[in-house]
């Protein structure tokens, strides 16, 4: 049998390339071959270095420097195979205290936050349909748990990792998005699917014992999941693995919704 996991020749743009999941999900597709895009902010953190990435520094929420991005693509390598929607920015993204209790969260804080999240992954799926209807592509939307299920004030406590309202809204979106682009965008052959993550917490968050056997706890396989755990589905559904799958979700949680 082909091997359908192979991304070989396959340009694959990742919006959020590094930090936590990113850097895996990069790490993932290039491994099987593809020529990745990273596109990130600029940091010195997490980032996957091999000779098929290329990174891209970008702030998304400068919009021109986000139009930039496909501007650079399509002058570059005229076409976008598969487009990896990874980041999230944007006001009332965490923190805690009286700001996150929905009778005073600001508008500010909401338009930001479903801005950064729901925003830019409708931005950049309108942005790379021009450079993906040609040949057919794929586009894969990194939602969440808490756009299935709400978060559970009671395990967050004085953490400071508190889920805000505009979190979960976006999320929940962005699934919706991702079927309402695989109803319109088929006739190009455009898959679009989405994959939905439990609880992948980063170093800082994994500092916090207590907190962190709060989330492994609520998954059915009692732990918290290690980013490279990502790569599996992300590689199905980039690849020609998946080429009947379209608007669906690939849930990669432990089993933190499913019960
Ligand atoms: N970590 C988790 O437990 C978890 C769970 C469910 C869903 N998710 C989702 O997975 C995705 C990645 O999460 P993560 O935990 O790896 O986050 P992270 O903060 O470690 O990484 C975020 C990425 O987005 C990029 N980014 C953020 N703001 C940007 C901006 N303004 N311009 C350009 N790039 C920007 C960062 O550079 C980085 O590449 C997010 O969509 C998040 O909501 C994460």
């Amino acid at each position: 049998m082909e091997n359908i996991f192979d991304l070989t020749g396959k340009i694959v743009l990742v919006m959020g390339g590094s930090g936590n999941l990113g850097t895996a999900e990069v790490d993932a597709l290039a491994s099987f071959g593809a020529t990745v895009l990273s596109v990130h902010l600029h940091e010195d953190g997490l980032v996957e270095t091999r000779d098929n990435v290329i990174h891209i520094d970008a702030d998304f929420s400068n919009k021109e420097e986000h139009a930039a991005v496909f501007e650079r693509i399509k002058k570059e390598y005229g076409r976008i195979d598969v487009l990896v929607n990874n980041a999230a920015y944007g006001g009332g993204s965490g923190g805690k205290g009286l700001a996150l209790e929905i009778e005073n969260f600001d508008d500010e804080s909401w338009l930001g936050g479903v801005e950064g999240n729901l925003g830019l992954t409708f931005r950049s799926m309108r942005a790379a349909i021009p450079l993906m209807k040609e040949k057919g592509g794929s586009i894969v939307n990194i939602a969440s748990m808490y756009g299935v299920v709400s978060p559970d004030p009671g395990i967050y406590g004085d953490s400071g990792s508190n889920s805000p309202v505009t979190y979960g809204v976006s999320k929940a979106g962005v699934l919706q998005l991702t079927r309402y682009g695989a109803a319109h965008l088929a006739k190009y052959n455009i898959r679009v699917n989405a994959i939905t993550p439990g609880p992948f917490p980063n170093e800082r968050t994994l500092a916090n014992k207590e907190f962190s056997a709060k989330l492994a706890d609520k998954t059915m396989l009692k732990r918290v999941g290690t980013s490279k755990e990502m790569g599996g589905a992300i590689v199905l559904l980039a690849s020609d693995a998946s080429t009947f799958m379209t608007g669906s979700n690939v849930t990669v949680d432990g089993g933190w919704t499913a019960w």
